[in-house]
């Protein structure tokens, strides 16, 4: 909640807007904390900011629904854009600069600047949304030249995108050190998303046999089973439990590079990514062996 004393958070439209509040306190010896997103607030995304108010002086929170990293046919024009209900959250989470920049700001006419991340860009989520790994990155790096802040918190809940800033960040030497931050998920397992709200009651029950899978391997790993191919098993069977879900990829890798594996390795991670209806679901877990 906001504290009494708390001034509204300052709300920027421009990069210089922006660069001027940031730097204003960075002079007062302040340390900034940067929370990216695309609006349509959800307790996952306030989880970040929490956060960053934690371990920061000043926290900048972007809204910014970034056209490059939508596909032709995906959902850039119906994705929801609260703003007043956006403001409040960022208000009451104790945010203190929001930056809310326009398409024009950040991609002017002519703008043809863009960040690759080649090799994991191009596959799992990346081989199945061409180009939108290259939007994420080229929006974020923007973000992180104009912020400027410390540190910026991101969720385990994308998880091949913290992976690709992660290392979009160390190989531009951008001095922004990158957070990642556990998946906040409802009561019945499903991963917080904005893009929830588009599930019917009905097609969110589907969509709970992806929580139920990690769930199922998880447990599986901890019981003892160390053959790869029978964990993977175990994934496809629970995500295919359910009729009306379109299974897009079920894949056990290896936790810090995506690379396929052959045997069981110390840190993996298992991500899932299918299609309830027109809509698009993703989760992961990470998968660690005991020592
Ligand atoms: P968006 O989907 O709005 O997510 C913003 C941040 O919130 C991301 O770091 C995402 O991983 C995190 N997040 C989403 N759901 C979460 C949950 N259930 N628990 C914890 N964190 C969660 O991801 C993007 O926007 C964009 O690609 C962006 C990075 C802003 C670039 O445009």
């Amino acid at each position: 909640m906001t504290s009494p004393d708390r001034t509204p958070p300052h709300i920027a439209e421009t990069t210089a807007d922006v660069r001027a509040a940031v730097i204003a306190n960075q002079r007062a010896g302040k340390t900034i904390g940067f929370v990216p997103t695309m609006g349509a607030l959800h307790p996952g995304h306030v989880s970040l900011m929490t956060r960053a108010r934690q371990e920061c002086d000043v926290v900048v929170t972007s809204i910014f629904v970034n056209p490059t990293q939508f596909g032709p046919n995906e959902d850039f024009q119906k994705y929801p854009r609260p703003r007043e209900l956006d403001l409040k959250i960022c208000g009451e989470a104790g945010c203190d600069i929001i930056f809310y920049p326009s398409v024009e700001v950040m991609y002017p006419a002519g703008f043809r600047t863009f960040v690759e991340v080649e090799g994991l860009s191009d596959i799992l989520e990346g081989a199945i949304r061409p180009g939108h790994f290259r939007g994420v990155a080229t929006v974020v790096t923007k973000l992180f030249m104009i912020v400027g802040a410390d540190r910026a918190y991101f969720g385990q809940k994308d998880y091949q995108q913290q992976l690709i800033i992660r290392t979009m960040a160390r190989e531009l030497n951008i001095p922004t050190e990158v957070v990642t931050c556990p998946t906040l998920r409802d009561p019945d397992g499903m991963a917080m998303s904005s893009r929830n709200a588009y599930l019917s009651a009905e097609e969110r029950q589907r969509g709970l046999c992806l929580s139920r899978a990690l769930v199922a391997v998880s447990q599986s790993l901890a019981a003892g089973e160390r053959d790869l191919s029978r964990l993977e098993a175990t994934l496809i069977e629970q995500l295919s439990a359910s009729s009306g879900v379109e299974l897009d990829y079920g894949v056990i890798v290896d936790a810090d590079t995506l690379a396929p594996l052959t045997s069981v390795a110390s840190e993996m991670v298992a991500l899932v990514a299918a299609r309830v209806g027109t809509t698009r679901l993703i989760d992961n877990m990470l998968l660690k062996l005991p020592e």
